[in-house]
């Protein structure tokens, strides 16, 4: 994945804990990057290094590690660097819900060798969306959950999303169900 994304982990960490957290984290993972360029790929093996060293280093389980990182993508990585297309993409958060299946399209211009995620809208009701994820990487359901309990908090609106069906279920993609208060 690219840089953006190791950084983003190592800047997580670094303000929740310390550079010296980060440093055990890197050497546990065999990482001899001190940083990470953001429009550089790197392997995705790199990624998941990170992830399960941060997750042994800090005592907790990876899914929780990469739950709080989707968060902190959106709250800080996201809004921080990328404003402006986080801005246009949506005024709420079922609007940029609705928009996330061409999200990707237009980050796709700023890094062209993106894998990148597929989001499909199955169904949706007045409070509620069913999203399909579709990626060429495993293990990456708790990021998702992450991201858009972000995007909950980014445009202030409660919302509870869970994992309704997915690959480990049998299929060849995931589903979230995504619900937030309806408007009264
Ligand atoms: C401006 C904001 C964003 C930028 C710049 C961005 C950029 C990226 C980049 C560079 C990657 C690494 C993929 C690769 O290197 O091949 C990535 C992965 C990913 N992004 Fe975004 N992204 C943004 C917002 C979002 C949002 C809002 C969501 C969903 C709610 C999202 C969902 C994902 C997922 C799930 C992955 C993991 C890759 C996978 O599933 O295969 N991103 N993104």
């Amino acid at each position: 994945m690219y840089g953006l994304v190791n950084k983003a982990l190592q800047e997580l960490v670094e303000a929740q804990h310390d550079q010296e957290t980060w440093t055990r984290i890197r050497e546990r993972a065999g990482v001899e990057d001190l940083f990470f360029l953001w429009d550089k790929s790197y392997d995705d093996a790199v990624t998941y290094r990170l992830v399960e060293a941060t997750s042994a280093e800090l005592g907790r389980p990876a899914h929780e590690v990469l739950e709080d990182f989707g968060v902190y993508w959106v709250l800080h990585t996201a809004q921080k660097s990328y404003g402006p297309l986080m801005k246009a993409a949506g005024r709420s958060l079922p609007e940029f819900l609705r928009y996330l299946p061409r999200f990707h399209d237009r980050i796709v211009l700023l890094f062209p060798d993106l894998k990148m995620p597929e989001f499909e809208i199955l169904e949706e009701g007045e409070d509620w969306i069913a999203l399909e994820y579709r990626s060429v990487r495993e293990g990456l359901q708790p990021f998702v959950l992450g991201l858009i309990k972000g995007l909950g908090r980014m445009f202030e609106t409660p919302v509870e999303v869970s994992l309704r069906a997915g690959r480990h279920s049998g299929l060849d993609h995931d589903e979230f169900l995504v619900r937030w208060p309806a408007r009264t």
